[in-house]
């Protein structure tokens, strides 16, 4: 499926790949990496570098997210950033949900979607995260906890979900791409259901440029969220040319 990217605009058919850094490369290292980063056509490439770093990869021939947004246009929220300031340094979007936030920094499904309502309402782009735990998967629950995180979420043509196993993040394990195209196809459906056909669902969790054309030729996978391999630019050009 091929789809065209990002900068605000919907996505219709295509490849996306992001790339979501984490709490690695600062500024200099954001510059010196994409300065040398030449992504391949055909395919959207996004960049998700930590707050510090978004300035500086702005205008640098990719896509830009931030790693999260709040739902407020200002306040006194500590350590938290809106929407128009993203906009205000020429990033395109943000990822929301991310399971390192629901685990470490109490997110919830509540205020996944509130950061997901209020930066599409603002013009960015949204990554939306979903996934389930490995005991939830082994005792059955994974469509229902996906079914709940789903359900919570805005419909909108600049919204983007991605699949995130929480077993398979940082672990090396990957999911098999049947196991991909399983829940892939679920959430494809779940989407139908909902009225949100033609959104794109990326999978994230151990993809490397080994195993990224395996899982990208699945039907229902539109792309990929990677971390890890995602911070070595060679690594990630042939992530983005599977
Ligand atoms: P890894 O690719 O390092 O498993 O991380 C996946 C992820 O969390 C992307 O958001």
């Amino acid at each position: 499926m091929s789809r065209s990217a990002t900068g605000g605009g919907a996505y219709d058919v295509g490849v996306l790949v992001a790339g979501n850094w984490k709490m690695y490369k600062g500024p200099s290292e954001t510059a010196a990496f994409l300065d040398a980063f030449d992504p391949p056509l055909g395919v959207d490439v996004v960049v998700c570098p930590p707050y510090v770093s978004l300035a500086v990869a702005v205008g640098r021939g990719v896509s830009v997210y931030a790693q999260n947004v709040h739902w407020s246009t200002e306040g006194a929220f500590t350590g938290e950033v809106s929407a128009e300031m993203l906009l205000e340094l020429g990033v395109d979007g943000a990822i929301v949900g991310h399971s390192e936030r629901r685990q470490h920094f109490g997110e919830t499904d509540e205020t996944v979607a509130r950061r997901a309502e209020a930066a599409l309402a603002a013009g960015l782009g949204v990554i939306a995260c979903v996934g389930e735990t490995g005991e939830e998967r082994e005792t059955g629950r994974t469509e229902a906890v996906l079914r709940r995180q789903l359900s919570v979420l805005p419909r909108h043509e600049r919204l983007v979900i991605a699949y995130e196993p929480v077993w398979a993040i940082g672990t090396g394990r990957t999911a098999t791409p049947q196991q991909a195209q399983d829940v892939h196809g679920f959430l494809r459906a779940r989407l139908a259901a909902l009225g949100a056909e033609g959104i794109a669902v990326l999978y994230g969790g151990s993809v490397k440029a080994a195993n990224a054309g395996a899982l990208f030729a699945m039907p229902d996978v539109d792309g990929g969220l990677v971390g890890g391999a995602s911070l070595d630019a060679t690594e990630f050009l042939a992530i983005a040319a599977a």
